[in-house]
């Protein structure tokens, strides 16, 4: 969705601005736009493209105000032309506002304002708030928002400027994240933290229904009813070179290779070794009920989505519980009837995913506790749900989850183990799993050092149009993995099945020109996988096998093989799934796409 990024203080804002919403272009990069404030002169700029058009048009002018908005765009209502671009102005050219979100009562609203004579310059339902805070401006900036707010629907996260109040910039938050970082020369408002991180690591979470005012000394909270908040700011962990390439090409090859320090990460401080048995400090508020739980459901979308697929495999191993797994944007819409004492497990990244955080409200409704493994420190899963566990995965920027995905699998294995081993796991078992577990940095490590081979194999394959990733079991998730990120950077289509299918219907795709991509680690289904490996290469498809070190059944028979070391069954997707990433990002390098920003997607999705 968009990136908003704003600045108060001593220092000129455009250069500050600026970097922000580099940081902030994962979000959305169709268009961009500034508005900053000089005494009563604004100088305002807006571009279509990449932050490097506005730069263009920016560079060379002297531009003294040292307070301002910016905006980088995600496009839903007006295609990416300059003047759908943020920030939208009222007629007089007055109010400046950026907006992240929908503001769903747009149509009549602009109705409405048509019959006023308010003459509208752009297609967004963003213009609606500029024209709606001007009409309800009376010299107090902040009470011509907070009515505002009454008057719209939908989910919003802005900042609004007047030409009349120089120095202060009032941001307000429904559905939408804002965050305000409290600096030393001066104050911020961002979408998140990279956009600030920079200049501080004191951020401010601002909730739904609230406002804010920033100046450059200072910051005040207050609710839509007026009422006054105190709120003390939180020190975030992230460094500014965590947001750096720091040499790497891609934000995406950064992260892959990211992974064993990621995954030790994931499990730092959670461990009793001895005792064969995690520790999880984040849910320790809903123990009593959660080691009682014998049903949880876990919800959310896309590659989180595919996590919570493994997990339920991980969780059927590990416990005795029963868990379902479901996409948010479905789970929403369905009847909702939970037995007592079911736990929602909502898994999110950036922890903002509108649909994701609808889902878990909507089974909060209906009496079930909710739990969140979510990377982003503060967002509204965070905040939202009871109790949960933080991936400390540090910053993910390229939009096509990687490390983040390797976090929440290694997370949900540590939950499945503390419970399991208050359950019938013995403590054996238990030894032996985290034994693994602390295995698995130095493994994912081995295969990351086979880059060169899997980048070999993507040269052979990328310009194949049409690709199909198999598994079963815990490799069907992955394979339905794979699949998503060869589609999500590449650009080519590709499809995740259940092995198991293939003789149903898929099998009638199977042609020289179409590679599979067998995830075939050495567990109790291999044969299985044979099988249907032997099945296509009768129909002379060609197979990419992932599979255990020392396979030489599988060598003799596939086109291509990755290696990976062995380790525990449950335990595989954390190995297999390596391959997958590198092969989607190699072949999107063939194909010149632009791998941290790929075309129509965004790295967190706000709006349902
Ligand atoms: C994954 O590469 C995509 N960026 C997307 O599918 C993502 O996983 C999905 O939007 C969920 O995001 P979340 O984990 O931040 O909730």
């Amino acid at each position: 969705m968009c990136g908003i990024v704003c600045y108060v203080g001593k220092n000129k804002a455009v250069p500050i601005l600026m970097e922000g919403l580099k940081r902030l272009e994962y979000r959305g990069y169709d268009s961009a736009g500034l508005a900053v404030q000089d005494e009563r002169h604004i100088d305002f700029f807006r571009a279509v493209g990449k932050i490097a058009e506005l730069e263009k048009k920016t560079s060379g002018i002297e531009i003294k105000g040292t307070s301002g908005i910016a905006h980088t765009r995600w496009a839903t209502h007006g295609e990416p032309t300059e003047e759908n671009a943020h920030p939208q102005s009222d007629m007089n050219g007055n109010v400046f506002v950026i907006h992240n979100g929908i503001i769903e009562n747009h149509q009549s609203i602009r109705k409405r304002l048509d019959k006023q004579g308010i003459v509208f310059k752009s297609e967004t339902d963003t213009e609606v708030l500029a024209h709606l805070i001007s009409l309800n401006y009376d010299g107090d900036l902040n009470e011509a928002v907070r009515k505002t707010m009454s008057q719209v629907e939908g989910t919003f996260g802005i900042a609004v400027i007047h030409r009349d109040i120089p120095d202060k910039i009032v941001v307000a938050r429904r559905g939408s994240p804002l965050i305000i970082g409290v600096g030393e020369e001066g104050n911020f408002a961002a979408s998140d933290v990279s956009a600030m991180v920079r200049y501080t690591n004191k951020v401010v979470h601002l909730n739904d229904n609230e406002l804010a005012t920033l100046t450059r000394d200072g910051f005040s909270i207050s609710t839509a009813q007026a009422k006054s908040v105190t709120r003390t700011a939180e020190t975030v962990e992230w460094a500014p070179e965590d947001a750096e390439l720091n040499g790497f090409p891609h934000f995406m090859l950064k992260e892959i290779f990211e992974q064993p320090e990621t995954i030790r990460n994931a499990m730092r401080g959670r461990l009793e070794k001895g005792e064969g048995v995690p520790k999880l400090g984040g849910i320790m508020p809903v123990w009593e009920r959660l080691k009682e739980c014998r049903h949880m459901v876990i919800v959310a979308c896309g590659t989180s989505y595919y996590a919570g697929y493994v997990g339920r495999y991980i969780f059927e191993k590990l416990t005795e519980i029963d868990v379902e797994v479901e996409l948010a944007s479905e789970f929403r819409y369905q009847k909702l009837n939970f037995p007592s004492n079911t736990f929602i497990i909502a898994i999110s990244q950036s922890g903002e995913t509108a649909d994701t955080l609808s889902a878990i409200r909507e089974a909060h409704r209906k009496g079930a506790h909710l739990l969140g493994i979510v990377n982003v420190v503060g967002s509204s899963i965070s905040r939202e749900t009871e109790a949960g566990i933080y991936n400390h995965a540090g910053p993910e920027i390229g939009v096509a989850s990687t490390k983040n995905f390797i976090s929440q699998l290694t997370i949900l294995t540590l939950l499945a183990l503390l419970l399991g081993r208050h359950q019938n796991l013995s403590l054996t078992e238990g030894v032996d799993a985290i034994r693994a577990l602390e295995t698995l940095p130095g493994q994912v490590k081995a295969i990351l050092s086979k880059a060169n081979h899997i980048q070999a194999i993507a040269e052979k394959y990328y310009r194949c149009s049409n690709w199909l990733f198999l598994g079963r079991k815990f490799g069907y998730p992955i394979a339905m993995e794979g699949a998503l990120k060869l589609k999500e950077v590449s650009y080519i289509h590709a499809e995740g099945y259940a092995a198991g299918e293939m003789k149903h219907g898929p099998i009638a795709l199977i042609n020289p020109g179409m590679p599979t991509v067998a995830i075939a680690p050495l567990d109790s289904i291999y044969d299985k996988m044979m099988n249907n490996i032997q099945e296509i290469k009768s129909r002379k498809g060609p197979v990419i096998a992932i599979a255990t070190e020392g396979d030489n059944s599988l060598k003799e028979i596939v086109d291509d093989i990755i290696e990976i070391p062995p380790t525990l069954d449950f335990l595989n997707p954390i190995i297999t799934v390596v391959p997958c990433q590198l092969l989607a990002y190699y072949c999107a390098g063939f194909l010149k796409r632009d791998i941290d920003k790929p075309r129509n997607l965004a790295k967190s999705v706000t709006v349902e």
